[in-house]
């Protein structure tokens, strides 16, 4: 089975080729970090605008770079939600247009059961059950993934998603858009133990995350010190990393623990994060889970990962109508 994936749920234009589900024929990303830059986050018009300018070119050169011709493919699929509604808009009607043009059969993909999927992309696939941390600049949230295409909600960021934490941080810090990439690197030459910021704990023991309070230390921090030079901005980078996984980590082994899952997969933007898939390797080892992550260059938005979430759908039967309509809030679990 041989299916195109189109993502433009935030802020890349994706388009990739996939066969059987497995092997990944084309990855095309088209990344808008300069346009949003400045702003030190995304601005969601000019990300729309910008999708509309790139999803052809991406969807044209994927098929390029595949070599597979629009009507050899057996489906489309397409990120219908979450996201932002003008970005999405742009993914869905292209896939509409190409299904309609070749009558293929159309797939919507929940985003997040995409970032899921990029670890099936790996020669490692995980089995069901597991417990899926998917963390992102949009979403930070556990899953129990029971079976295929079957999660039930086990936790949730309260406040911001810890992608999004990355990058105030990262703006607050001087050190540009997207922040993930820019602390981890900064972090490198910092002293994680030089400032003590809180680990916010959930008063009532729900395996729910929150970051908004470290956000505002660290925002509190900078202020009280004034202009911070270059080794102070690496420890505060490195101490902020530090809480972000520590809390990460210990909330996701303790609800793995609580599920009695033997198997943990971690994936989402956040997940390129050396700190975070080293840190929950080491805790996944001491408690006799096993870790599942795909490689860096699938945690961050892609379309093979929507491919391979659809190409799992696609032989489950799953079809959409030529209506489909863009969903910013579709959720994941029931
Ligand atoms: O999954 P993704 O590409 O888009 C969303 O679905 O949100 O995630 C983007 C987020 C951004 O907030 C970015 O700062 C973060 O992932 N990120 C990282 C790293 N690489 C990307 N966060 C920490 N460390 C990284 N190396
Ligand atoms: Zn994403």
């Amino acid at each position: 089975m041989i299916v195109l994936g189109i993502e433009s749920s935030c802020d890349e234009t994706a388009a990739a080729v996939l066969a059987d589900g497995r092997r990944v024929l084309s990855n095309v990303v088209a990344s808008q970090d300069a346009i949003h830059a400045p702003y030190g986050g995304v601005v969601p018009e000019l990300a729309s605008r910008r999708h509309l300018e790139m999803i052809v070119p991406v969807v044209e050169k994927a098929l390029a770079d595949s070599g597979v011709r629009l009507p050899d493919l057996d489906g489309i699929a397409v990120t219908q939600g979450p996201g932002l509604v003008g970005s999405l808009l742009v993914g869905c009607a292209v896939a509409k247009s190409l299904a309609y043009v070749h009558r293929l059969p159309l797939v919507p993909v929940n985003h997040l059961e995409g970032h899921i999927y990029a670890t099936f992309l790996t020669d490692d696939p995980p089995e069901h059950p597991f417990l899926a941390l998917v963390v992102s600049g949009g979403h930070t949230a556990l899953y129990h993934a029971r079976a295929p295409h079957e999660y039930g909600p086990v936790g949730q960021t309260r406040d911001d998603a810890a992608g999004e934490a990355f990058d105030k941080v990262a703006k607050l810090l001087g050190l540009g858009f997207p922040g993930g990439p820019v602390i981890e690197r900064v972090a490198a030459d910092g002293d994680p133990k030089a400032v003590m910021f809180p680990l916010a704990q959930m008063s009532d023991g729900a395996p729910d995350f929150s970051f908004s309070g470290l956000k505002t230390s660290v925002s509190l921090y900078v202020r009280r010190r004034g202009p911070l030079g270059r080794a102070e901005i690496a420890d505060v980078a490195a101490s902020f990393q530090a809480v972000v996984v520590k809390m990460l980590v210990r909330k996701t082994v303790k609800a793995a623990l609580h599920h009695g899952v033997k198997r943990l997969v971690l994936t989402g933007g956040v997940a390129a994060n050396g700190h975070l898939r080293q840190a929950l390797e080491a805790a996944a080892l001491e408690h006799g889970l096993r870790l599942h992550i795909p490689p860096r260059a699938l945690c961050t938005d892609n379309a093979a990962m929507i491919a391979a979430a659809g190409t799992a759908r696609l032989a489950a039967g799953a079809r959409a109508p030529l209506t489909l309509n863009a969903i910013p809030d579709l959720a994941l679990a029931r």
